[in-house]
């Protein structure tokens, strides 16, 4: 069981956005896309025993550190981890159906990956999304060109040293892809540590 302490700390931050916007009194699917360890969708399993979690990653060590949690904590709402790469269509996602899905839950993945991966997740989520259907995505953001504070200019900085597909997209950029494919920015919320959660719902009409 890996332990990534970002994941400690934003877990319970995130569910408290997820709290404000997720019906607990009807069987809901969720699907998150980059699990890493499993702190998050175990800690989200926990509080909503009404959502079916889907984990995955594209990192076996990742697959592999989600199974042993859910094996130590006998959750039966989280399915067995899949293998999933963002930057591949989504019908290579494990035999997920179009309008199959209720949430799409994405954290601190696309300023760490190349961008095909975000074309990838907003183009997926467009699809797999039911009506209605919420894309919930975490991370530092850059606003109309502008990163503040000084820190994540820097992060964002060594994250293209590191890799020159990398680094934080800005929200508009995301806000055009999701409207692309079928969705739309509905509300920003500022998080702890200079991060946002990013909501967006697929339209009722695509
Ligand atoms: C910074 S970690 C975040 C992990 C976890 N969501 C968290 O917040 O603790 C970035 C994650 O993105 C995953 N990732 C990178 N490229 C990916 C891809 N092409 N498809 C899916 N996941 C990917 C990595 O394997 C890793 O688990």
């Amino acid at each position: 069981m890996l332990c990534a302490s970002a994941a400690e700390r934003n877990k319970e931050p995130i569910l408290s956005v997820l709290r404000e916007c997720v019906d607990t009194n009807r069987p809901l699917k969720a699907l998150e896309i980059s699990s890493g360890s499993g702190q998050h969708v175990m800690h989200f399993a926990q509080a909503f025993r009404n959502v079916t979690w889907q984990p995955s990653d594209v990192d076996s060590q990742s697959i592999s550190s989600v199974q042993a949690y859910k094996n130590h904590l006998k959750l039966d709402n989280v399915n067995p981890a899949i293998y999933l790469d963002a930057s591949q269509s989504w019908e290579s996602w494990g035999g997920v159906q179009p309008e199959s899905l209720d949430i799409v839950v994405n954290i601190n993945m696309i300023h760490i990956s190349p961008v095909a991966c975000t074309h990838g997740l907003f183009k997926g989520a467009g699809v797999i999304l039911k009506p209605q259907g919420l894309l919930l995505t975490y991370g530092p953001y850059a606003v109309n060109g502008v990163i503040t504070p000084q820190s994540n200019v820097e992060f964002d900085y060594s994250l293209r040293q590191r890799n020159p597909e990398w680094g934080l997209k800005d929200v508009s950029f995301l806000n055009s892809l999701a409207e692309e494919n079928g969705l739309f920015l509905q509300k920003i919320v500022d998080m702890p540590a200079n991060n946002k959660c990013l909501l967006f719902r697929k339209e009722s009409q695509v």
